[in-house]
């Protein structure tokens, strides 16, 4: 008979992810200011073309490539990768094309969010309003030069980060009402929910000052990194370092684009929250797509770890109590966490009609 094996090995545990800081705004919110004509003008001159890695992907890997152990983060990663230089990711035409998108009206209509770090968003376009978009983003060529970057095998945390778009028009009336810290940061100090972020700048970068991501090492350090031109991306394990987008000047906007990422294999560990989607999201779509992900990875997981199991008993290996109580506690880790996501919040279930904006 197979002996049971009692063992005191404390696995490693990595240290808790860093604490979130929502929105101050807690429901799904329009943004006020209107998206200025010409930018909408602009897009609509374009003509649609499918997506077409071929054309449009025109991947070159980053000079350099920082890792978390260069910026004195270890113990927290997922991969080494901490922050990649920019590197040319999408052609100027796939970037157009994607604006073209972006500035449409079903996109305007119902994808437009508004929060206490960002004032001016769109979001969850989906695959029916923003096809190009989405196909870019789920072609697995364009995943496998993320993954290639990021020093891990990633994919789209699901289809609502499918992207993020933040966009700050160079507004010179405003500036009088700024203060100091609203002049310098397009959206403010941040943990990412998600383990990976790919920042893509949309913008045509002529004459912009600015506009970089600034990211605070432990030691104090801040470091900058920016696209230098449409369709530049720049790669972050963005869950673990704390980062900032800074404001443009001279440039006539800056509109970059945020798809976040998790790991592609259920075995990796994943610390994905809602804190930071919960206000800038459709909840039916957002909690919706999390849960399906998150039951995914648990099928997964339990899947692999009864093949294991029995394949033990035939093998006849010893019971590892530890390996088990250690599954299980992660397993119940990881349900806790979604508890700790999945809530009610009041009357924001549905968001504000977008024509009359009640
Ligand atoms: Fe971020």
């Amino acid at each position: 008979m197979p002996a049971l094996i009692i063992t005191t090995v404390t696995p490693t545990v990595p240290p808790k992810a860093p604490h979130v800081v929502g929105s101050k705004t807690k429901k799904a919110t329009r943004p006020t200011a209107e998206i200025p004509q010409f930018l909408i003008d602009e897009a609509q001159q374009t003509q649609p073309v499918a997506w077409d890695p071929e054309k449009h992907l025109c991947f070159q890997p980053p000079a350099k490539i920082h890792t978390m152990s260069d910026i004195g983060l270890e113990g927290h990663e997922i991969s080494t990768t901490a922050v990649s230089d920019p590197f040319p990711l999408f052609s100027k035409e796939a970037m157009v094309q994607m604006r073209r998108e972006i500035f449409s009206g079903p996109v305007l209509e119902h994808c437009r969010y508004s929060s206490s770090f960002n004032a001016n968003m769109v979001r969850g376009m989906g695959q029916e309003r923003a096809p190009f978009t989405y196909n870019a983003w789920w072609d697995p060529e364009t995943l496998a030069k993320i993954s290639q970057v990021a020093s891990i095998e990633l994919v789209p945390a699901f289809d609502f980060e499918v992207a993020n778009i933040n966009i700050s028009i160079n507004d010179h009336d405003a500036e009088t009402a700024a203060t100091e810290a609203e002049k310098t940061s397009s959206v403010a100090w941040h943990y990412d929910s998600f383990p990976f972020v790919c920042v893509t700048m949309a913008s045509d970068c002529t004459g912009m000052v600015g506009g970089e991501t600034a990211t605070k090492l432990p030691s104090g350090e801040i470091r900058k990194v920016r696209g230098p031109q449409m369709g530049t991306a720049v790669v972050m394990q963005g869950r673990y370092i704390y980062q900032q987008a800074l404001k443009t000047f001279g440039g006539r906007e800056r509109i970059s684009m945020v798809t976040a990422f998790r790991p592609k294999s259920p075995f990796v560990r994943d610390e994905t929250i809602l804190t930071g989607s919960r206000a800038i999201s459709n909840l039916d779509e957002l909690y919706s797509q999390y849960t399906e992900y998150r039951l995914e990875v648990l099928e997964e997981r339990f899947l692999a770890k009864l093949k294991e199991e029995r394949r033990r008993v035939v093998m006849r290996c010893p019971y590892n109590l530890a390996d088990i109580r250690s599954f299980l506690a992660e397993q119940k880790e990881y349900i806790e966490s979604m508890l700790e996501q999945l809530f009610e919040v009041e009357q924001i279930r549905y968001l504000m009609c977008g024509v009359c904006k009640s």
